[in-house]
């Protein structure tokens, strides 16, 4: 599967992203999750310390991934994903190094290429920690335009909401066929608020991720979350997973 994960800043988009990468490859599967911030941090939340998600290389822009590009995703893996501790293979796309060295768009063209790929060589599943907003399914032909299904990450807000049902919208004339819609850090007293904006929005809410304190304390530590349920994360996050296989097993019935 190519997973594309999506939504407004500062919704969960890592958090998930690592989660649902680590729940995967938890189940035996090969995991590439590719970080596509310009400030890179999926590694912390996959178990690399910080020196080591400093040292990740990056990927360099502008190149083409492909049996007749600059690298095949073979050559692309070898040189520049990373194994963590968690089991899943990280790989730092759009990382900016440099002050003053103009936009990011080749780094969208490329993780663009490497999605228009055929990755079951090297990985069952590629997880794209997409960076906040929608500009993504726009520029360099859209980044995602090769994904299989999005996961549509948002908080009980209004701009939350909205954001995904402009990505939606984008999402649909790129041509991807599926999305799920997740809300995340959704206290009890939010669940309702939540479900009343979907519904009011005609967002899909399929996936409901609690606020958890364990997730937050993870996060200001920079460490994984714990295997510990940490108030129904991990259940929630499970419950996405078989969400996410089943449409694979069968794509027909979606
Ligand atoms: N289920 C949750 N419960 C509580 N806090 C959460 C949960 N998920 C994420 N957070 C917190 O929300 C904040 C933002 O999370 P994260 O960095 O994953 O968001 P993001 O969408 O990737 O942000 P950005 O748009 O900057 O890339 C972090 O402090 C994180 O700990
Ligand atoms: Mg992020």
């Amino acid at each position: 599967m190519k997973i594309g994960v999506v939504g407004k800043g500062g919704v969960g988009k890592t958090t998930l992203s690592a989660l649902l990468a680590r729940s995967l490859a938890d189940r035996g599967r090969r995991v590439l999750a590719v970080d596509t911030d310009s400030n890179p941090n999926l590694g912390l939340s996959l178990g690399l310390d910080p020196s080591a998600t400093e040292a990740l290389p990056t990927v360099p822009r502008s190149i083409v991934v492909g049996s007749r590009g600059d690298l095949t995703v073979g050559e692309l893996m070898a040189d520049y994903a990373a194994a963590t501790p968690s089991g899943v293979t990280v790989m730092s796309a759009l990382r900016v190094t440099e002050a003053a060295a103009g936009c990011t768009c080749g780094g969208h063209a490329t993780v663009r290429s490497l999605l228009g790929e055929a990755l079951d060589t090297e990985t069952d599943d590629t997880i794209v920690d997409m960076e906040a907003g929608i500009e993504h399914l726009s520029r360099s032909g859209g980044t995602l335009a090769h994904a299989d299904v999005l996961v549509l990450v948002m908080e009980p807000s209004l701009k939350a909401v909205i954001t995904v049902r402009r990505t939606i919208a984008l999402a649909h004339d790129l041509g991807i066929g599926a999305w799920v819609g997740v809300g995340n850090k959704v206290s009890d007293d939010q669940q309702d608020l939540l479900a009343r904006l979907c519904t009011d929005h005609d967002v899909p809410l399929d996936v409901v991720i609690p606020a958890s304190r364990e997730v937050v304390e993870a996060d200001r530590l920079g460490t994984p979350l714990g295997h510990g349920e940490a108030g129904g994360v991990w259940t929630a996050v499970e419950s996405l997973t078989d969400r996410l296989l089943d449409r694979l097993r069968a794509p027909a019935l979606q």
